[in-house]
C-alpha cells in the first residue's frame, strides 16, 4: 500500500491552485488524501486505453495519435474540443475545470482514453486488474528537463524558479512533480514485461512518425488505411498542431498557462538540451544517469 507522506503547501507562484501531495516520496499534484483514496480506487474498464508518461515527454502529442487512430483519421472529430477537455488526465484537477478529471472519466463514454503522469507502481490497481492496453512514451531526460523547465515558467500552477540551473537539481534529485525521470522511464520499462504495454520514444516517432503509428495500430488490433496513416502523420507533426487550436493549448486561460513567456507547443526538437546546458552540466548530468541506469536494459540515445 502507498505510503501517504504529507501535504506539502505548494510553492512560490500561485499557492492556491495547486495542492501537492507526497506519495511513497513522490510529489504529486493531488487535491487531498481523501481525492487520493478516489484515484487509487478508480474502476477501469476493460476497453480503457491508457497513455502514461513523465511529464513533457510528449503527452499530448500522442494524445492527438491515438485520437485520430480511434476517429479514422477524421480530423473534424479530434477538434471537437480542446486536447485537456477532450481526454481525462486521471489524478489532475486543472484550476480552470469545475471538477477534477477523474470525475470526468467516470462519467465518460467507453472506449475512454486516459491519460495519466503516474509512476507504475502509482497506477490503480483495476487498470492491471482489467489488462487495459497502456501506452507509454519516454523521452530524453535532458529534453525533458528542458521542456519541464519552460512548462513551469508559462504554467501559473507550477512553483516559479529562479532559473535553469535550479530546476536542474531539483530534477536530478527528482525533487519536482511526479518525481524521478529515473524512476519513472525504468519502472514502466519493467511494468511492460508482465502488462499489455507499448514502450514508445519521444525520438523515435520524431524520426519516423509512420512507423511508430504502425507499432500503436498494431498494438490496437487496428487496421486503417495508409492514407488515414499519412493524414494521422500530418495532423499529428508538430507544425500542425502548433497552429490547431485545439490542440496547441491557446484555448486554456492566459492566466494559467501564459504563452507570452513561453509556448506549450515551444519547439518539439530533440536536442534542444545543447541551446541550454552547460558542459559542466552536461558531464555532471551524464555521471548521474549512469549510475541511476546502470543496471536497465533501457537505452536513450547518448548523442540526442
Ligand atoms: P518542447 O517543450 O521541447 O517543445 P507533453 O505533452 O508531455 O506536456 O509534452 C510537451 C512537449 O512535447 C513539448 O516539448 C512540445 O513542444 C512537444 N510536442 C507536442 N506536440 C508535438 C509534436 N507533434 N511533435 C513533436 N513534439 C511535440
Amino acid at each position: 500500500m502507498a505510503k501517504i507522506e504529507k501535504n506539502v503547501p505548494t510553492m512560490e507562484k500561485e499557492p492556491e491552485l495547486l495542492n501537492v501531495l507526497e506519495v511513497d516520496g513522490v510529489p504529486l499534484p493531488v487535491l487531498s488524501k481523501e481525492w487520493w483514496d478516489k484515484i487509487c480506487n478508480f474502476q477501469a474498464k476493460p476497453d480503457d486505453l491508457i497513455l502514461a508518461t513523465y511529464p513533457k515527454s510528449g503527452t499530448h502529442w500522442m494524445q492527438e495519435i491515438l485520437d485520430m487512430i480511434q476517429n479514422n483519421g477524421d480530423v473534424e472529430k479530434c477538434k471537437t474540443d480542446h486536447s485537456l477537455h477532450r481526454h481525462p488526465f486521471l489524478e489532475l484537477k486543472f484550476p480552470h475545470k469545475e471538477k477534477p478529471d477523474l470525475e470526468i472519466a467516470l462519467e465518460m463514454s467507453s472506449p475512454r482514453l486516459i491519460k495519466t503522469h503516474l509512476p507504475s507502481h502509482l497506477i490503480p490497481p483495476s487498470i492491471w486488474k482489467e489488462n487495459c492496453k497502456i501506452v507509454y512514451v519516454a523521452r530524453n531526460p535532458k529534453d525533458c528537463l528542458v521542456s519541464y523547465y519552460h512548462f513551469h515558467r508559462m504554467a501559473s500552477f507550477l512553483p516559479d524558479l529562479q532559473n535553469l540551473e535550479e530546476f536542474y537539481e531539483k530534477f536530478i534529485l527528482g525533487k519536482v512533480l511526479y518525481g524521478s525521470w529515473f524512476d519513472h522511464v525504468k519502472g514502466w520499462w519493467a511494468a511492460k514485461d508482465t502488462h499489455r504495454i507499448l514502450y514508445l520514444f519521444y525520438e523515435d516517432i520524431k524520426k519516423n512518425p509512420k512507423h511508430e503509428i504502425h507499432k500503436v495500430l498494431e498494438f490496437l488490433d487496428k487496421t486503417v488505411s495508409e492514407d488515414v496513416v499519412n493524414k494521422i502523420v500530418h495532423h499529428t507533426s508538430f507544425d500542425v498542431m502548433k497552429d490547431n487550436p485545439m490542440a496547441n493549448h491557446t484555448a486554456v486561460p492566459s492566466h494559467i498557462f501564459n504563452h507570452s513567456i513561453s509556448k506549450f507547443m515551444r519547439k518539439g526538437m530533440p536536442g534542444d538540451w545543447k541551446n541550454h546546458f552547460t558542459v559542466a552540466m552536461n558531464e555532471n548530468f551524464d555521471k548521474h544517469y549512469e549510475k541511476k541506469m546502470a543496471r536497465s536494459t533501457l537505452n536513450f540515445c547518448p548523442d540526442i
